[in-house]
């Protein structure tokens, strides 16, 4: 049987989505009362890091290690894979001997290509297109916050980028309309956009499209990878930071979330991101919970 993988999130049906969502919840229930719940052990988890991390390094290790399994920091610059092994050939070797495998690195196309040659669960922990499990972590907070995100306003202010395509898988799965703020040129994918137009509109005016938001999220206008545009960048984002101002737009209860890292006083006011209506702290530590609902349903399925 071919395992299962999450490359984005829509290799979830809504349903699973959703049943996964409450579950991250009870996780976090299961892991403040302090109740020893190891349904991984002995499991292993291959952490294979083209680019950077603390949320999803930490995040990813410390769930393996609660649910009694363990987790390898694999860095590309100390593997194979980074003196040129295959992606084909270091897929079926690593997945031999492990339970699953994720991968934070630059091309997605790297992701799909693993996943295709490994007989384990692969999870994508970001590439340049996509970043779902920041997702789950984002919409378990919301739904913690607030409820049912399903009919609510989401705005993403700033640039199209991996976040703000699984922004707009999240609209589809969990039904909620997406309206995109960001600078001519710096548009999400085109195709998704187009396949979800239903739910997805794309504006060049944030303080437009934060009328009435119930959740304004936003992220830095330079990805990793992007570092030598930062300058460029900084120009031609000039009027697409979330600052209170932009926040007063929104619905009185609209939450502000952000991935992490922040940059404040570039794509988001140090006012705003530390704020009571930013829930970025709880947004973090949900990656915690919602990775392990995501490694409970993918190795155990
Ligand atoms: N949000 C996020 O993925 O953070 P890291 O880059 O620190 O893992
Ligand atoms: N868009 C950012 C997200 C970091 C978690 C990046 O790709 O660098």
């Amino acid at each position: 049987m071919s395992p299962r993988h999450f490359l984005t999130l829509k290799d979830l049906s809504s349903n699973e989505l959703k049943q996964l969502l409450l579950r991250a919840s009870e996780l976090k229930k299961i892991h403040r009362e302090g109740t020893l719940f190891q349904p991984l052990k002995n499991r292993v988890l291959a952490m294979i890091f083209e680019k950077s991390s603390t949320r999803t390094r930490v995040s990813f290790e410390a769930g393996m290690a609660q649910f009694g399994g363990h987790a390898l920091f694999l860095s590309s610059r100390d593997t194979q894979l980074g003196r040129g092994e295959p992606v084909e050939d270091s897929a079926r070797v690593i997945s031999s001997m492990v339970d699953a495998v994720m991968i934070r690195t630059f091309d997605h196309k790297t992701v799909e290509t693993f996943a295709k040659y490994s007989s384990v669960p692969v999870i994508n922990a970001l590439t340049d297109d996509y970043h779902p499990c920041q997702l789950l972590a984002d919409m378990q907070t919301y739904q913690e916050h607030r409820g049912s995100i399903e009919g609510k306003k989401v705005v993403w202010v700033g640039d199209g980028n991996n976040m703000c395509n699984s922004y707009i898988n999240a609209a589809a799965l969990l039904d909620f309309q997406l309206v995109i703020a960001c600078p001519k040129g710096y548009e999400p994918s085109p195709e998704l956009a187009a396949e979800h137009q239903d739910r997805v509109t794309i504006l060049h005016d944030a303080h437009q499209a934060a009328t009435g938001a119930d959740l304004i999220v936003t992220d830095v206008f330079a990805s990793m990878g992007q570092e030598d545009e930062q300058e460029q960048r900084l120009q031609d984002f000039d009027g697409f930071q979330v600052n209170a101002d932009l926040m007063s737009k929104a619905n009185p209860d609209a939450l502000f979330m952000h991935c992490l890292p922040a940059h404040r006083g570039e794509e988001v006011s140090a006012e705003v991101l530390d704020h009571p209506d930013s829930v970025v702290w709880d947004e973090a530590e949900n990656r915690l919970h919602a990775q392990k609902a995501l490694l409970e349903f993918l190795i155990r399925h």
